[in-house]
């Protein structure tokens, strides 16, 4: 089939209150431009038309970032209404073969719904096919106008509906296939005579329908996925309903959700099985899960991975780091980008970690900052130690070899580096290569006073 898609992202989104154009909002970490154009691609169209306007650049760069030679994309100079703009891309289309139009508001369309449009456009031989559904509060929506045999006449739009109108369920999704003679055919008859003074779209049903044309509606059952986003309320629930479905299909592949209503995955989430997901936890880029990963409440993480048999305890902040089989991480850790942590490695509370390595089985268990280091095996790294990476312009390398044992208060001036199996005793500055099997120890003399008397305030 020769298909052509159109998406319509022009509009300000008044609704919105915001100076960011209404379809660049985000649904799970994604704009709902991209839901919609990644939900056009997999349709296999010759040719995508986004028709721009209201901070077309932003919308422009949007599209851009695909890089795929089948989007294009159109102005449209004022937003005089969604058949003005599909106007706009009416110079792109060919005038054989189906145009698709979809909003760029409207982000959650199954693909499969939009299949079934084009079959049913086909199978009816059919001039226009409406996507439509039922919905118990359909305020907002055009309603489809039937006639007494059941068949499409004309989608009239809440603001010019009669109040009898206003009780009619079906609603317009706003998505429709039309052959694409006809629309270069229609589109220009459409007039601006309604009560918000703008050229409808929805208004090529009814001239088509009134010429004899032959117009059919798929009436679909995912209304919760149909519906427009047009203020932050709407947002909100398109949010979870995407939410719910991804929860959904993970429980459906063995994940254990805490709750699925309190779990968050702004994009893609691999896993084994048998993984625990506490409540509130939230994904993002790309993350990887081994088998029986258990992954604590609160926790945020960002592109990562976490190797089988791993416990990753509440509130833990972990972004671009690779995680190996029976690590323990947290509460309270923040991995920051770069790190990689061997087998069996923990690392508890409070402690921050940047462009760090870890060696199988080493240990930082409380309140430290190990960055831009290279630590072998067997390593306990005590309380309170910290890498002094930074010497004010730049970052420097801290090296521990395998068995090293640092004691608690530790600071290491980078560059540095403690050989195999030396001691650090606690309380120490490090400032120079410690040789292997030593033990360094920076304390000046211990002073002990007895009878000691504080300074006290003086009474006036
Ligand atoms: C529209 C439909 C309504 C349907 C509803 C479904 C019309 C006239 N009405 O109403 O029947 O039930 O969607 O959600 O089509 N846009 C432009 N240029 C414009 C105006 C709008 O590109 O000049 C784009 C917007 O960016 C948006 C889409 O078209 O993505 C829909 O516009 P919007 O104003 O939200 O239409 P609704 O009032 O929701
Ligand atoms: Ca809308």
């Amino acid at each position: 089939m020769n298909l052509e898609i159109v998406i319509l992202a022009a509009g300000l989104g008044k609704r919105m209150h915001s100076a960011l154009p209404k379809v660049l909002h985000q649904v799970a970490g994604k704009s709902m431009l991209r839901h919609v154009l990644d939900t056009a691609l997999q349709l296999n169209p010759r040719k995508v038309a986004i028709v721009s306007g209201h901070k077309g650049e932003l919308i422009e760069s949007e599209v851009a970032a695909l890089q795929d030679p089948r989007l294009i994309c159109c102005r449209q100079a004022q937003q005089l209404g969604t058949a003005d703009a599909v106007k706009a891309a009416l110079p792109q289309l060919s005038a054989e073969g189906t145009v698709l139009v979809l909003y760029a508001d409207t982000p959650l369309t199954p693909v499969s719904d939009l299949n079934a449009l084009l079959q049913t456009l086909e199978q009816h031989n059919a001039d226009l096919a409406l996507l439509t559904c039922k919905l118990d509060n359909p305020f907002g929506y055009g309603r489809i106008l039937r006639t007494v045999d059941g068949s499409v006449s004309a989608v009239v739009e809440e603001k010019d509906c009669t109040e009898e109108q206003r009780q009619i369920k079906e609603i317009n999704s706003g998505i429709i296939a039309v052959k694409a003679d006809k629309l270069q055919t229609y589109l220009p008859c459409i007039g601006c005579d309604n009560a918000q003074h703008e050229y409808y779209l929805t208004d090529l049903t009814g001239l088509i329908a009134a010429d004899q044309g032959k117009v059919c509606a798929l009436c679909s059952d995912n209304f919760s996925r149909l519906q427009g986003v047009n203020n932050k309320l709407q947002l909100a629930a398109a949010e979870r309903t995407y939410q719910r479905l991804q929860a959904e299909r993970l429980m459906g592949e063995g994940v254990t959700l805490a709750d699925p209503e309190r779990f968050d995955l702004r994009g893609e989430l691999l896993h084994g099985d048998d993984c625990f997901i506490d409540v509130n936890c939230v994904f993002s880029g790309h993350c990887v899960l081994g088998h029986n990963v258990s992954i604590g409440a609160g926790c945020i993480i960002t592109d990562c991975d976490i190797a089988d048999n791993s416990v990753i305890s509440p509130y833990t902040v972990m972004e671009q780091s690779h995680l190996k089989q029976r690590t323990t991480i947290g509460p309270f850790a923040r991995l920051r980008p770069g790190n990689t942590l061997e087998d069996d490695v923990h690392v508890g509370n409070f402690v921050e970690l940047k462009k760090a390595h870890l060696g199988k089985g080493t240990k930082a268990g409380h309140l430290s900052y190990l960055g831009d280091s290279e630590i072998g095996a067997d390593v306990n790294i005590g309380a309170g130690t910290i890498t002094c990476n930074y010497d004010g312009a730049n970052k420097h390398q801290t090296v521990i070899e395998d068995d090293v044992f640092v004691g608690s208060d530790t600071q290491l001036v980078a560059p540095v580096t403690v050989r195999k199996g030396a001691t650090i005793a606690a309380g120490t500055t490090v400032t120079k290569e410690v040789p292997a099997e030593a033990l360094v120890l920076t304390r000046t003399r211990a002073l002990y006073k007895s009878h000691y008397q504080r300074p006290r305030k003086q009474k006036k």
